[in-house]
């Protein structure tokens, strides 16, 4: 499954804005946001933990063989990955390996859910079963939910879930997974949405449904006739996304839009939303934010990320995709990835205080100007395979020269701790 042609994304490294969130290697396919953190799944098989505030990444992960598929915040602060892999793994916000993994799967997961108080965590996976894991006792249970792909997924207050699948069917699940209530579908369910109590299904026809929890259809409304992709919900407002790339704001009693607007040229996979803002994310490694009341990009800020020199050149620029995981600062390793102070003439992996990945610490390799432009000539995937690093590629010679002068230069005018 690692298969995965990761040299198919041939990424350009270009400059930041703060409405973006660059650091993906491959398309995004799973968000959620929760305060002053959003977390992101890639095909690049990372999940990636950022700051909301300065857009720079605090953590990145690597466990999953293929995309991670799906990603959702636990009430504590820590997160929840699954993967294609079939695997659901539980992390601490900065931690470097899963606090609990389940074994590889019979299939790929496909949907995510997290109960209201953060105890069990349920996956849908595409054979139809739901695993429901207890996180006090790692006990995994698997209920065939579906005859066909499990396609959303959600927790009630009461702590009820419910799902959808590729059967066109929708169920209400009790204690110990007895079916409350269900109906029949009238087309193919591509997720779904609690908001207030009522459950928002997205179809591949283009409606928006909403169901009471006794699994009775509420209002619906034709979007679009392309097919849907992507729901989210945050208190009363609902955000749906079609494969053309157009999002719909929506209130979620009455289905009133609220805005409708255009976030990228091809899908978007996955959408995340809190109190004022929407988090969108798909075929392009870049996830975007906008205003949750009108739909205008947010972020004017002209850096994401405060530089720690700068000067006009063409490296700084380059550089500006660093930022967002690398400071040139002694020691600070706040960002997910470890300084880059003092780099050239260094081993790999041997920064101080910083965590560094096995992958990389079993490489032997002195960094220079020369191996750090040939890293983004090849690609991490290729340079320093298992790297935690997403893949990203400088295509062009001059740009790699540009960057590792600008490092030079940037490292030469930081002078180190005393
Ligand atoms: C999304 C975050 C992210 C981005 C963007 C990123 N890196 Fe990294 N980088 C990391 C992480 C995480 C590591 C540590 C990998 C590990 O431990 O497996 C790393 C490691 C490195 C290393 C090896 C450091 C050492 O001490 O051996 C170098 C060099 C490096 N990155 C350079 C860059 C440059 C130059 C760019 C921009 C073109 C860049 N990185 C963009 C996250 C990132």
């Amino acid at each position: 499954m690692r298969g995965l042609s990761l040299v198919a994304w041939l990424l350009f490294v270009s400059p930041t804005l703060a409405q973006d969130f660059t650091g993906h290697g491959g398309p995004v396919g799973a968000l959620d946001v929760a305060g002053d953190r959003l977390i992101s799944g890639s095909f690049d098989t990372r999940a990636i933990l950022w700051d909301l505030g300065s857009s720079s990444a605090r953590n990145v992960t690597r466990l999953h063989d293929g995309n991670v598929t799906a990603v959702s915040f636990l009430p504590d602060g820590g997160f929840v990955t699954a993967g294609q892999d079939g695997r659901i793994a539980i992390w601490q916000p900065d931690g470097r390996a899963p606090d609990m993994v389940t074994p590889p799967g019979v299939a790929a997961i496909a949907s995510l859910a997290v109960s209201p108080d953060g105890m069990r965590v349920a996956a849908g996976l595409w054979d139809g079963q739901v695993q429901v894991l207890e996180r006090e006792t790692g006990l995994l249970q698997s209920h065939q939910a579906h005859r066909e792909r499990v396609t959303g997924l959600a927790f009630f207050q009461s702590g009820d879930l419910v799902s959808v699948g590729g059967d066109l069917r929708l169920v209400r699940w009790g204690a110990a997974f007895t079916p409350q209530a269900s109906a029949d579908l009238p087309d193919l369910p591509n997720g779904l949405a609690i908001s207030e109590e009522r459950v928002a299904v997205i179809f591949a026809e283009g409606a928006l449904r909403l169901f009471s929890p006794e699994a009775e259809l509420l209002p619906e409304r034709f979007l679009t006739d392309r097919p849907l992709v992507s729901v989210s919900a945050h208190g009363g407002d609902l955000a749906a996304a079609a494969i053309d790339g157009t999002v719909w704001l929506l209130r979620s009693s009455d289905l009133f839009q609220r805005a409708v607007f255009q976030a990228a040229e091809g899908p978007v996979w996955a959408l995340a939303l809190d109190e004022s803002q929407v988090f969108t994310a798909g075929a392009e490694a870049t996830i975007r934010r906008w205003s949750l009341a009108d739909g205008s990009p947010v972020g004017d800020a002209p850096e994401a990320v405060a530089p720690d020199y700068r000067d006009d050149s063409r490296g700084f620029e380059v550089w500006q995709a660093c930022a967002v995981c690398h400071s040139l600062q002694p020691g600070d390793h706040a960002r997910a990835g470890p300084s880059l102070h003092g780099i050239f003439g260094q081993p790999i992996a041997s920064q101080p205080g910083y965590d560094y990945s096995e992958a990389l610490r079993d490489l032997d390799l002195i960094w220079t100007p020369q191996t750090v432009a040939e890293l983004f000539e090849y690609g991490p995937e290729a340079y320093t395979p298992g790297s935690r690093m997403p893949e990203q590629l400088i295509a062009n010679p001059t740009d790699r020269e540009a960057l590792v002068a600008f490092m030079a230069r940037a490292i030469a005018a930081t002078p180190l701790e005393p």
